[in-house]
């Protein structure tokens, strides 16, 4: 084996930089491995893991992302950007790393204290922070329709805001939005709803799984259809978020799908509880019996609404027709 310096980083990173654990080799033996570290042992590299998902879709790192450093020329194998609170000790990465490590720092501080500005819809601050990244890779084909939704409610949703998931399904997008608003004034609220009892012991086992205890308590989950939010969610424009993901359960019974005429009253539900700088979310599917369809139900819905106070577009891809569409209604 050679005798280069080999340098193995394994950063776990969430909003608070949490560990390094890295070791330098000199004899080029191999460190001792952590259970979630792979190795490339010519090759010096940072691996990212264990983030944590809303760190992850802060930081627009993904599980298994990596930037190698061979010959400290460093090669992005997937594309993402970094966060830090603090760099990594500097003896032990790459100057051009280190500058892009407190580049990320910077970044990271500017958009800490925008998010701690009280009383203003997150879309007040622009740029978007995050999704510049997140959209330029749904435009190079990097990154799914459902990455770019997450990082829009992003910028629209505050802590303690109310949110509601119209169809949780899997619990994905109710796990994304519980990060959004749980902080520990325990204010906030998401009323997540699917006619499934399938699709919320799912949801419910997903937040069991990735969440704690206290934040789990600040979703609430109903077996009803989404027609009927206005039953249980505060009425009077209190809801910044009302999003739905359209079709059927994945890997569920795929006749139980969202219907275009429900689906319409439903949006008209969530039109009426929408707070002002409040956002309908859409993902509709085109690729299913009735889903063209529902998708024009809802695109019509949202090209009749007024333009004095709502701002509506859709994201669709053009060359591959099938793609599901997101429809984003913008309420002044
Ligand atoms: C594509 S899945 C949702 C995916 C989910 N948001 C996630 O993150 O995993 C669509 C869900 O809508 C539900 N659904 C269908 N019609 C509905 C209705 N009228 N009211 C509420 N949920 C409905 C289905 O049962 C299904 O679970």
């Amino acid at each position: 084996m050679s005798s280069s310096v080999h340098t193995y980083i394994t950063a776990q990173v969430c909003f608070r930089w949490r560990k390094i654990i890295s070791t330098n080799t000199d004899d080029g033996s191999r460190p001792e491995p952590r259970k979630t570290t792979k190795f490339v042992p010519s090759q010096p590299r940072l691996r990212l893991e264990a983030c944590t998902e809303r760190a992850m879709a802060f930081m627009g790192v993904y599980p298994n992302s990596y930037i190698s450093l061979p010959h400290k020329i460093i090669k992005i194998r997937k594309s993402f950007k970094l966060f830090f609170q603090a760099p990594p000790p500097t003896s032990l990465v790459s100057s051009k790393l280190r500058s892009i490590l407190r580049h990320a720092v910077a970044q990271h501080d500017a958009i800490s204290s925008q998010a701690e500005v009280p009383s203003s819809t997150a879309s007040d601050a622009f740029p978007f922070s995050g999704l510049e990244d997140v959209m330029t890779g749904y435009m190079l084909g990097k990154r799914k329709i459902t990455e770019v939704a997450h990082a829009v409610w992003k910028n629209v949703v505050r802590k303690g805001d109310l949110v509601v998931d119209a169809t949780c399904g899997n619990g994905y997008d109710t796990l994304a939005m519980l990060r959004l608003i749980a902080d520990d004034t325990r204010r906030g609220r998401v009323y997540a709803m699917d006619l499934q009892k399938d699709a919320l012991a799912s949801t419910s086992s997903l937040l069991d799984r990735s969440v704690t205890a206290d934040e789990r308590e600040l979703v609430e989950l109903y077996a009803m259809c989404h027609t009927k939010m206005e039953d249980i969610v505060p009425t009077g424009n209190a809801v910044r978020l009302v999003a739905f993901n359209l079709g059927y359960l994945p890997g569920g019974d795929k006749r139980i799908k969202t219907k275009s005429e429900t689906t319409l009253l439903a949006l008209e539900a969530a039109k009426r509880i929408l707070a002002p700088g409040g956002l309908i979310s859409v993902l509709a599917y085109v690729g299913h019996s009735g889903g063209r369809e529902e998708f024009e139900i809802v695109q019509s819905f949202g090209a009749g609404l007024p333009i004095d106070s709502w701002v509506c577009c859709k994201l669709q891809m053009l060359n591959r027709p099938l793609a599901p569409v997101l429809v984003l209604l913008s309420k002044k």
